[in-house]
């Protein structure tokens, strides 16, 4: 007698859940660590390879949110994708602002590439977990350190990248969406942006985001309920390494 017999589709899909976790800021290749930010990131490949195995199953999905390595390419990351790929479950992953291996024209080339077999890189594409789509691109906000010129220029550039995945997921039948940015929705100060308005307007669920790092910087955007979405912010040092379950 075969083993599938008693391991159906159904049990597989009710042993599924969908996590989140962004910032893991590796750099295996290059030795540039982490420990000037803090006690929290010593050794802080060690604290994520550990959670995973506690946590995430190997039929689970984790969207990770962004800043994966600090390689400046596709060689100098390949340690720290390595990494990455020999956690547990499906990984989604989203562009972050440190991402330079990641060149925003050329995503569909990074999904067919090599990398592509261990890896769904999530812009101007959704994926899908269970019944919802997974939407998501980098996003952006206003941290001061831009024009303001500048700023609406990425801004209106991510915004379109995000409609485009939003409603590619729509034409393929979905009604359920969980939204994910590297970015924090909103800016400090805003109580609403173009990212939370579009959020609104598919009825996205949740919207998880990271970026955020250290306490300072953990209530910059919204946390918790707000105009019946729920914000999350999914930083490793903000989770302590800990992949956050987003859906069962
Ligand atoms: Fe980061
Ligand atoms: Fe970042």
């Amino acid at each position: 007698m075969h083993w599938n017999v008693f391991w159906t589709e159904k049990d597989i899909i009710g042993d599924m859940a969908l996590w989140a976790i962004g910032d893991f800021h590796l750099s295996l290749g290059i030795g540039k660590t982490m420990d000037k930010f803090g006690d929290l990131w010593k050794n802080h490949p060690e604290k994520i390879r550990k959670a995973f195995k506690k946590r995430v199953k190997p039929t689970d999905t984790v969207v990770i949110t962004g800043d994966h390595s600090w390689g400046r390419n596709t060689a100098e990351c390949m340690p720290d994708f390595e990494f990455i790929a020999s956690l547990p479950g499906r990984k989604i992953m989203i562009r972050g602002n440190h991402d330079l291996f990641w060149d925003a024209k050329r995503t569909d080339r990074l999904n067919k590439g090599i990398l592509g077999d261990r890896f769904f890189f999530l812009q101007n594409n959704f994926a899908s977990y269970k019944d919802y789509a997974l939407v998501g691109t980098k996003g952006y906000c206003f941290e001061g350190r831009d024009t303001l010129e500048h700023f609406i220029k990425i801004r209106d550039r991510e915004i379109e990248r995000l409609r485009v995945s939003f409603e590619m997921a729509k034409e393929a039948g979905y009604e359920k969406f969980i939204m994910f940015t590297h970015y924090p929705p909103t800016s400090i100060g805003e109580n609403s942006s173009l990212f939370t308005k579009m959020a609104e307007e598919y009825g996205a669920e949740q919207v998880v985001y990271s970026h955020c790092h250290g306490i300072e910087h953990f209530y910059d955007s919204f946390q918790g309920n707000v105009n019946g979405i729920e914000y999350r912010l999914v930083s490793s040092d903000y989770l302590k390494f800990k992949p956050a379950k987003i859906l069962d």
